[in-house]
């Protein structure tokens, strides 16, 4: 009846998916929301962190390169009822304990041959964390977005981001559509695997 979640719409991990597909991937898009792609391409629906880590692990070996655009819920209800809970038994405490870091561990996983792209949504010290985020998961890419921002990021069409790369690497996508946002994540790509 109720649960936790987030305000993503997973649209920028969708436009991934079609920008990849555009330039001549095979792609498997992981998703909690409904999406189709076609054949050659896979959609594998998932509804929990913990259903994405396995989806993730499954594909992960076979997969060139690997992005977590996803707004992975950090923390899940340690117990859940399967009966409805009454208002009249009082304000409930809600137990959390920490889900995977599905990111970090494909990260920590990587072969060579393979880049893995994580995401950072942030709403202050972005450029910090984000950097942060790439050393200790140990992404090639992190894609950071300022979520507090207007138009940027969760729910909205369109996204601004930061793309950090090692080295102080850093290229500036401002505000535009997020077809447009994965297209300059792929431009990037492209030139990291020549
Ligand atoms: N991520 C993940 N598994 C999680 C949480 C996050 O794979 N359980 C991934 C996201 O898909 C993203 C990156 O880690 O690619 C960063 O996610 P973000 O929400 O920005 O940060 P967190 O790592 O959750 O850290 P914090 O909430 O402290 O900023």
């Amino acid at each position: 009846v109720r649960y936790l979640g987030n305000r993503s719409s997973g649209r920028q991990g969708e436009a991934l998916a079609r920008e990849a597909a555009s330039r001549g991937a095979t792609v498997t898009l992981i998703a909690t929301m409904p999406v189709s792609m076609q054949p050659p391409h896979e959609v594998v629906a998932v509804d929990t962190a913990a259903e994405m880590s396995e989806a993730v692990a499954r594909f992960s070996e076979q997969s060139d390169i690997i992005m977590m655009a996803a707004a992975v819920a950090d923390f899940r209800p340690k117990t859940h009822s399967e009966l409805k809970m009454k208002k009249r038994d009082g304000v409930p405490e809600v137990m959390l304990e920490a889900t995977v870091d599905i990111l970090d561990r494909v990260g920590g996983a990587k072969r060579s041959d393979q880049m893995v792209v994580g995401f950072a949504a942030e709403t202050d010290d972005l450029r910090s964390n984000a950097v942060e985020k790439l050393v200790s998961k140990g992404a090639d890419l992190i894609v950071a977005n300022d979520v507090s921002a207007p138009q940027v990021g969760f729910g909205h069409e369109t996204n601004a981001v930061l793309i950090f790369g090692p080295e102080d690497f850093v290229v500036e996508v401002p505000l535009t559509h997020k077809r447009a946002v994965a297209a300059a994540i792929f431009d990037e790509i492209a030139k990291r695997r020549k």
